[in-house]
C-alpha cells in the first residue's frame, strides 16, 4: 500500500499525519538488515539500496552511531534494537536515559525517523532457552518507555520481538496459546506493551514450522499447490502463514489481547543451507507473499486488515549463529557482495524484476583458493585445517540438503579454504593453511558455487566491543 496511495489520499491525510505526528497509512513492507556478516555493505550504499527499490522500513540489529548517520533525512522508517549484550550491563535508569538519548534522541533531531526500539530479542526462545533465559525483558522494556517519555519521544514504540515457538504446537488456530512455561511472563508483557500501545511482534520461519509440523512443503507457498489443508470450524487455512498468524490471534485473545496490533518482523525464505531452500523456491515465496499482502484479504480471524511485515533479509549473514539450522545464514534476497539473487518486486506491484545490484562495491579479481588434493600432507593437519577454516568462515552450504552437500572431502577442503580466504580479502598468508594453493580457475561445480567476494570495506563497524558484530 504505501507505494500506492493515491495523491488524493496523500492530501486529505497530510493535515492528519502533521497534528498526530503520525506516520503510518495503511499496510507497508520492510526488511531486516543483519550486519553479521564479514563483508557487510556500508550503510549509505544500503540507504541507496532501500530507495532504489521503493523500500520504506529498515530494522537494524544495533543503533551503531555511523550505520545511523546514513539514515538523516532519508525518511526511511528505522527500528533499532537494543541487544541483550548491552542490557545484560544495564544496571540503573540513568544508563537506559543516556543510551536512549545519544542514539535516539539526538539521531530524532538529526533527521532519523524511528518507529520502534526492540528491547532484546525473543527472549522466550526454547532454542538456546537454557543459555538465554533472559530475565530482564519486562523491566528493560519499562526502562526503555521511560526513557523514550522522558525525552518526549511518545510515537516511537518500545517492544520485543518473539519467535513462534512462544505458541505451543496446535493442530487448528483455534487452539492457539502461549507456551505453559512462559505464559506467566508473557500475560506481563503483554500487560506492559497493552499499557503503552505498542504491538506484538512475530517472526515467522515457515521453513521451520512447516517441517516442524510435518506438514507438507508446499503448504507453506501461497501459490494452492497444496492439496493439504486445515479446517477449524468455519475457517479453512490453505497456507501455512495465516495458520501460524491466527493461530497468534487466539493466543492472544485468550490472554485478553484479541485486539492486540500484531507485525510481522520477520518472514521470509532462505536459498541454502536445507532442503527446499534455494533460490527458485524463495522467489516463489516472496512472490506468493506479495501478492497475498497486496489483496489485503487478511485471515480468517482478521479478514480485510492490511498486515505489516518486515522480509528476512536485506543480505545473506555468514557470521550468524545458526541455532534453528544452517539455512540462517542464507535469508538474504541479496548476496553478500550486493548483487540480488532472484526476482522480487518490493514495491507490490508484482512485476516480474529483480531488484537492483548494490551501488559501490569493489569486487575482488576472480582467484579463488584451493587445497591442492595432494596426498603426502599429513593427513589430520589437514583435517583441523578444514576444521578451523570452516569455523572461521562458514560451511552451512554443506548441510544436508544443501547446495554443496554432495563435494568429495578434497572439495570440501578445498571450498573451506576458499571460503576462509575470501573473507580474508584473498590473503592466503593470513590462515598459513595446509595445501593451499590459489588459483584462477573456479572450482564450483553445477550446485556448489565457490564465492569470490567484496573487498570488506568496514574491516571495523566503528562501534566499541559491545557493537562490532552488529
Ligand atoms: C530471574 O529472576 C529471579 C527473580 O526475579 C532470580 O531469582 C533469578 O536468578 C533470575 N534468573 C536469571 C537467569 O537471571
Ligand atoms: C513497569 O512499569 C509499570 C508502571 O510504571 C509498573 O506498574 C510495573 O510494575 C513495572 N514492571 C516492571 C517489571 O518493572
Ligand atoms: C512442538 O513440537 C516439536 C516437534 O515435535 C517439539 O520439538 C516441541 O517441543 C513441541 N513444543 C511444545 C511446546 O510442545
Ligand atoms: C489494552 O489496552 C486497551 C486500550 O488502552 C484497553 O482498553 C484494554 O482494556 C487493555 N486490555 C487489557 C487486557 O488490559
Ligand atoms: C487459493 O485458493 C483460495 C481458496 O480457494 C483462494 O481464495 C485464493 O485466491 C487462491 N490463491 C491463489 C494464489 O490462487
Ligand atoms: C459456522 O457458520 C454457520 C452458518 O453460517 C453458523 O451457524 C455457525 O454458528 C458457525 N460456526 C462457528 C463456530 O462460527
Ligand atoms: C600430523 O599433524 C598432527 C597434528 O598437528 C601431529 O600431531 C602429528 O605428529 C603429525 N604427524 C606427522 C607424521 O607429522
Ligand atoms: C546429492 O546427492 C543426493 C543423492 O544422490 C541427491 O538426491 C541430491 O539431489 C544431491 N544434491 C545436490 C545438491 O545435487
Ligand atoms: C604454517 O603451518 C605449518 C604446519 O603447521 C608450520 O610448520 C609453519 O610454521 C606455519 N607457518 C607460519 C608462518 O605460521
Amino acid at each position: 500500500m504505501y507505494k500506492m496511495i493515491s495523491s488524493l489520499s496523500i492530501s486529505l491525510l497530510m493535515p492528519l499525519i502533521l497534528f498526530c505526528g503520525e506516520i503510518h497509512v495503511g499496510a507497508y513492507l520492510g526488511i531486516n538488515w543483519g550486519r553479521m556478516a564479514t563483508q557487510k555493505l556500508v550503510p549509505s550504499m544500503v540507504v541507496n539500496l532501500l530507495l532504489q527499490n521503493g523500500i520504506s522500513e529498515l530494522r537494524l540489529f544495533q543503533p551503531s552511531f555511523h550505520v545511523l548517520d546514513a539514515f538523516a533525512d532519508t525518511n526511511i522508517g528505522l527500528i533499532v534494537t537494543l541487544q541483550e549484550n548491552y542490557l545484560k550491563n544495564v544496571f540503573e535508569q540513568k544508563q537506559i536515559d543516556d543510551y536512549i538519548h545519544e542514539r535516539v534522541k539526538v539521531y530524532s533531531e538529526k533527521g532519523v525517523k524511528f518507529r520502534y526500539v526492540y528491547v532484546g530479542n525473543e527472549p522466550f526462545t526454547k532454542s538456546l532457552y537454557m543459555k538465554k533465559q533472559f530475565n530482564g525483558t519486562i523491566r528493560y522494556l519499562n526502562m526503555t518507555r521511560d526513557a523514550l517519555d522522558k525525552f518526549n519521544l511518545p510515537n516511537i514504540k518500545a517492544t520485543t520481538p518473539h519467535f513462534t515457538d512462544v505458541l505451543t504446537n496446535v493442530t487448528k488456530p483455534s487452539e492457539g496459546d502461549f507456551r505453559e512455561d512462559i505464559k506467566g511472563k508473557m500475560l506481563e508483557f503483554l500487560d506492559c506493551i497493552n499499557r503503552t500501545g505498542a504491538p506484538f511482534v512475530i517472526h515467522i520461519f515457515p521453513i521451520y514450522t512447516v517441517y516442524r509440523y510435518g506438514f507438507d512443503v508446499d503448504f507453506a507457498f501461497f501459490d494452492n499447490k497444496s492439496k493439504f489443508k486445515i479446517v477449524d470450524g468455519n475457517n479453512s487455512y490453505t497456507n501455512l502463514f495465516t495458520f501460524i498468524y491466527d493461530t497468534l490471534v487466539s493466543a492472544l485473545a485468550k490472554a485478553g489481547y484479541g485486539d492486540m496490533e500484531i507485525i510481522v518482523g520477520q518472514i521470509g525464505w532462505p536459498t541454502d543451507g536445507y532442503v527446499s531452500a534455494s533460490e527458485p523456491n524463495a522467489e516463489r515465496f516472496h512472490r506468493g507473499l506479495l501478492q497475498y499482502i497486496a489483496r489485503k484479504e487478511g485471515t480468517p480471524l482478521r479478514p480485510n486488515k492490511d498486515i505489516n511485515m518486515y522480509l528476512l533479509g536485506l543480505t545473506d549473514e555468514n557470521m550468524v549463529v545458526t541455532d534453528y539450522g544452517p539455512y540462517q545464514r542464507h535469508w538474504g534476497i541479496y548476496k553478500h557482495d550486493g548483487i540480488p539473487k532472484y526476482k522480487i518486486d518490493f514495491t507490490l506491484q508484482d512485476r516480474d524484476v529483480k531488484p537492483s545490484v548494490a551501488k559501490g562495491t569493489v569486487r575482488m579479481p576472480n582467484r579463488w583458493c584451493a587445497f591442492d588434493g595432494k596426498t603426502d600432507h599429513n593427513e589430520s593437519l589437514v583435517l583441523q585445517d578444514y576444521e578451523y577454516a570452516c569455523e572461521k568462515s562458514d560451511c552451512t552450504a554443506f548441510g544436508a540438503g544443501a547446495t554443496c552437500d554432495n563435494l568429495s572431502f578434497t572439495e570440501k577442503v578445498s571450498y573451506a579454504y576458499n571460503m576462509l580466504c575470501q573473507i580474508t580479502n584473498q590473503d592466503l598468508r593470513k590462515s598459513n593453511l595446509s595445501g593451499a594453493t590459489m588459483t584462477t580457475n573456479n572450482p564450483s561445480t553445477p550446485d556448489c558455487d565457490f564465492p569470490i567476494e567484496i573487498l570488506t570495506a568496514e574491516v571495523v563497524d566503528g562501534g566499541s566491543a559491545l557493537t562490532r558484530r552488529y
